[in-house]
C-alpha cells in the first residue's frame, strides 16, 4: 500500500480552514491532527475531517507521530511554532510571510538544514497556472528583454492589527517579482501610510531594484475601492497581464512594443510604436492551494526538491525587512 504523509495542521481560521481543506484532500496526505488555540474555531473546523484529532494544544502535534507540520496562524506566531516543530523532527509547511525578521527566517533554514527536514514556505502563487505560465513566457523570450514590471494587490479589508499591509500582502508580490526576475532585488525603497491604526501602514507603494538594471512596483493595501489583483510585465517584444480577478480571462498578451532606431532627423521620428494583436492563452484552472499542498506532500514523500523552500522564504523576509525599514525612514532607498 501507498505511504500516506501524516500530517498535522495548526491555525484554521481564515485562511487555515482552506489550507487544511487542501491537505485533507490530497490522495497522499493523512491529516491526524487539527489545532487551534480558539475552541470555537476548532469546534467548527475540526469536524470537516472526522479522522483528525482535534487540540488546542501545540505540543499534541508535536509529540504526536505525525510527519508534517502545517502552520496556518498569525505571521508572529511563524518563527517561535516552526522552530518547535523542526526541533521536534517534523517536516513544516508555513503560510507565507515565513516569520517577521530575515535572522529568524536564516535560522530556520539552517535548522532545517541540519536536521535534513523539508520547510516550505507558502508563497501560494508561485504555484498559480498563470504565473507558471508567465514564467514559461519569459523562459521562451516571447516577451524579448523583460523591462519592468508591476503589481497591484488592494481591497477593502481585510484589515490587521499584528501586522501592516506590507507584511500581510506583499509577500505574494515579491516572490512572483523574484521567480519572473530569476533574482532577488539589490534594494528597496518604500512609502507607506497609517490611516486606520497608529504605527500599521494600510497602504504601501514599493520600488524594488536589481543588480541589472530591472525595477519592479509593489503596491498593496487593504484600504481601497477596488479589488485589483494584478501585475503588468513589459518587454521589448511584448507585454503581458495577469489579472487573478478575472474569471477565466486571466491573461492577455500585447503584441506591443516601442523601437528606437537610428538614422532619423529628429527623436519623435526615430521612435517606431508597434502594437499589434491582443491574445489570450488558455490556462489550467487549477486551484493555486492545492497545487501547493500537493506539492509539499509529493516533496516530503518522495524527498524532491521543493520550489519555495526556506531559502525561498529567507529572500522574501529579506526584501519585506528591507522595505520596512524603507518606510521607518520615509522612503530612503535601502540595500538588501
Ligand atoms: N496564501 C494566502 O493567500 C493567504 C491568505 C490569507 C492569509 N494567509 C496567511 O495565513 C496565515 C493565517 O491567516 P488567517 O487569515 O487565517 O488568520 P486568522 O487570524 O483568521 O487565523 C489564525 C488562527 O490561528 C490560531 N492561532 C494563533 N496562534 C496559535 C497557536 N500558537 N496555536 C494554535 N493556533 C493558533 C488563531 O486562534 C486563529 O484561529 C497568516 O500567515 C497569513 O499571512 C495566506
Amino acid at each position: 500500500m501507498q505511504r500516506l504523509l501524516k500530517a498535522g495542521v495548526i491555525g484554521v481560521g481564515n485562511w487555515g480552514r482552506n489550507v487544511l481543506r487542501c491537505f485533507a484532500q490530497s490522495q497522499r496526505c493523512s491529516v491526524e491532527w487539527v489545532c487551534d488555540l480558539d475552541e470555537k474555531m476548532l469546534a467548527k473546523q475540526a469536524p470537516t475531517v472526522p479522522r483528525a484529532t482535534a487540540t488546542m494544544k501545540v505540543e499534541d502535534v508535536l509529540d504526536s507521530d505525525c510527519d508534517a507540520v502545517v502552520i496556518a496562524t498569525a505571521a508572529v506566531t511563524h518563527s517561535e511554532l516552526a522552530r518547535r516543530a523542526l526541533e521536534a523532527g517534523k517536516h513544516v509547511y508555513v503560510e507565507k510571510p515565513l516569520c517577521l525578521s530575515a535572522r529568524d527566517a536564516e535560522q530556520l533554514l539552517d535548522l532545517a538544514n541540519a536536521r535534513q527536514r523539508k520547510l516550505m514556505v507558502g508563497h501560494l502563487l508561485l504555484y498559480h497556472p498563470c504565473v507558471e505560465r508567465l514564467a514559461e513566457m519569459i523562459r521562451r523570450e516571447e516577451l524579448g528583454a523583460v523591462y519592468y514590471m508591476y503589481t497591484q494587490r488592494v481591497n477593502l479589508g481585510v484589515v490587521r492589527q499584528d501586522e501592516n499591509a506590507w507584511w500581510s500582502l506583499a509577500p505574494h508580490d515579491i516572490s512572483v517579482v523574484c521567480h519572473l526576475f530569476g533574482s532577488q532585488p539589490v534594494a528597496v525603497s518604500a512609502s507607506g501610510q497609517c490611516y486606520l491604526q497608529k504605527g500599521i501602514e494600510d497602504v504601501v507603494f514599493a520600488m524594488l531594484r536589481f543588480a541589472d538594471g530591472r525595477i519592479a512596483h509593489v503596491h498593496v493595501s487593504w484600504l481601497d475601492p477596488h479589488k485589483i489583483r494584478k501585475m503588468t510585465v513589459v518587454g521589448s517584444e511584448r507585454m503581458v497581464t495577469f489579472d487573478d480577478m478575472e474569471a477565466s480571462e486571466k491573461i492577455r498578451v500585447y503584441d506591443k512594443g516601442a523601437e528606437v532606431k537610428a538614422g532619423y532627423e529628429s527623436f519623435a521620428q526615430s521612435v517606431a510604436i508597434r502594437s499589434g494583436d491582443i491574445t489570450i492563452p488558455r490556462v489550467n484552472s487549477a486551484e493555486p492551494l492545492r497545487i501547493e499542498a500537493q506539492h509539499f506532500v509529493d516533496c516530503v514523500l518522495d524527498n524532491k526538491p521543493i520550489r519555495t523552500d526556506g531559502a525561498d522564504g529567507v529572500r522574501v523576509v529579506r526584501t519585506l525587512e528591507a522595505g520596512a525599514e524603507s518606510l521607518r525612514r520615509g522612503g530612503e532607498v535601502v540595500s538588501i
